[in-house]
């Protein structure tokens, strides 16, 4: 028996796991692949200012507050996994190509500053002295210097080994259900028979959160997204540079040395994982309309995963209905973005039983239901 079963080894159940390992409790994580749904497929954007929408100030609220701690969680996790993790601290480019383009840019930025927001406009000449890179035919850019990025898989593999570390059991099998007995969650059972009995059951399993017939109807679905990865982008780019190329958006994430990521298409498609000739033929399209260099460069994989999509665009975090159940998933965009804050909040809340108010506008109680 342990005390916690989480169920789902991406990001978001590791850094559940890590912290209630760290707080004493003996921890499980039940995957049989961990770390291969989105997480695998994120391109690790630390993007509050550049993402932020309409209506979603209390999201904007949660993912300023994780990405304040993403520094001194980037540097606890390296000590304690062993492995270096990427933090780039350099800022994100926001650019434009026509004038519809121009004034969404201008729309955002007003909304940055109405917000206090920190966001620099630029000029074309500004722009491309930032990222000379970037074709001439930019029409121009806001700069936000607070909007990093990290190397999604570097910190997976990094947490995995804290989370191992620290004492938590990976049973690496496919999660068939919940455990559901005297009225509240007991445990995991898997495909091959096994069940992991627990006291309290975390379920993390992002775009797969519905699909388990104990949990029954939660409000995430999965939002398909095709990214592609590109080797030989050394000096290509400082930092992000995302784009609205004539209303299409698109963006550009250096990584590790010489990577870049092109991200990402938005479908709502189910679990379809098809890369297809269109969603490919987008984003190189755009890639390249954005910085020409991109042509030069080794296309090395393509994927399709799935983001945690919810109704509102923000996770769901804490009790559900069912006792013994506790929900950290529906990130949607921002899964990597939230990790620091979510193993927190959660960790929190399973080793005092109390969760943070800052995670109170996040319950699942705000669809009605569970
Ligand atoms: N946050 C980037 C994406 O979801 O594509």
């Amino acid at each position: 028996m342990t005390d916690v079963a989480v169920a789902g080894g991406g990001l978001i159940g590791l850094s559940v796991a890590w912290r209630a390992a760290q707080r004493g409790l003996s921890v499980s994580v039940v995957d049989d692949a961990p770390g291969s749904g989105a997480s695998s497929a994120a391109a690790g954007m630390l993007a509050p200012v550049t993402e932020v929408s309409y209506g979603e100030e209390a999201l904007l609220r949660l993912c300023l507050a994780s990405l304040e701690r993403y520094p001194a969680f980037v540097a606890e996790v390296e000590r304690a996994g062993g492995v270096p993790v990427e933090l780039r601290t350099v800022g994100t480019l926001v650019v434009g190509f026509d004038e519809d383009d121009m004034r969404q840019l201008d729309a955002l930025h007003r909304y940055q500053q109405e917000l206090g927001l920190s966001a620099e406009r630029l000029t074309p000449r500004e722009t491309r002295r930032r990222e000379p890179s970037l074709t001439p035919r930019v029409r121009g850019g806001l700069a936000v210097s607070g909007d990093h990025s990290v190397d999604g898989r570097a910190l997976h593999a990094a947490l995995s080994t804290a989370a191992a570390a620290a004492g938590v059991r990976f049973v690496r099998e496919r999660i068939a259900d919940v455990e559901v007995s005297g009225g509240r969650a007991a445990g995991l059972w898997t495909t091959a028979g096994t069940l992991v009995p627990a006291d309290v059951v975390v379920l993390a399993m992002g775009a797969w959160s519905a699909t388990l017939p104990s949990v029954g109807a939660l409000p995430v679905r999965p939002v398909k997204g095709q990214i592609l990865r590109m080797a030989g982008a050394a000096d290509l780019l400082e930092g992000t540079v995302r784009a609205l190329v004539r209303g299409r958006h698109v963006y550009l994430v250096p990584y590790a040395g010489d990577g870049l990521i092109v991200g990402a298409t938005v479908e709502d498609r189910g679990f379809d994982a098809a890369v297809t000739a269109g969603g490919v033929h987008d984003l190189l399209h755009d890639a390249i309309e954005v910085v020409p260099g991109v042509t030069e460069l080794e296309l090395v994989e393509t994927l399709a995963r799935w983001r945690p999509g919810t109704a509102d665009n923000a996770p769901v975090l804490g009790p559900s209905e069912l006792p013994g159940l506790v929900l950290a998933t529906g990130h949607h965009r921002n899964g990597v973005l939230l990790t620091p804050i979510t193993g927190d909040l959660i960790g929190e809340l399973l080793g005092t039983g109390t969760l943070p108010e800052l995670a109170a506008p996040f319950s699942v109680d705000r669809f009605g239901g569970r």
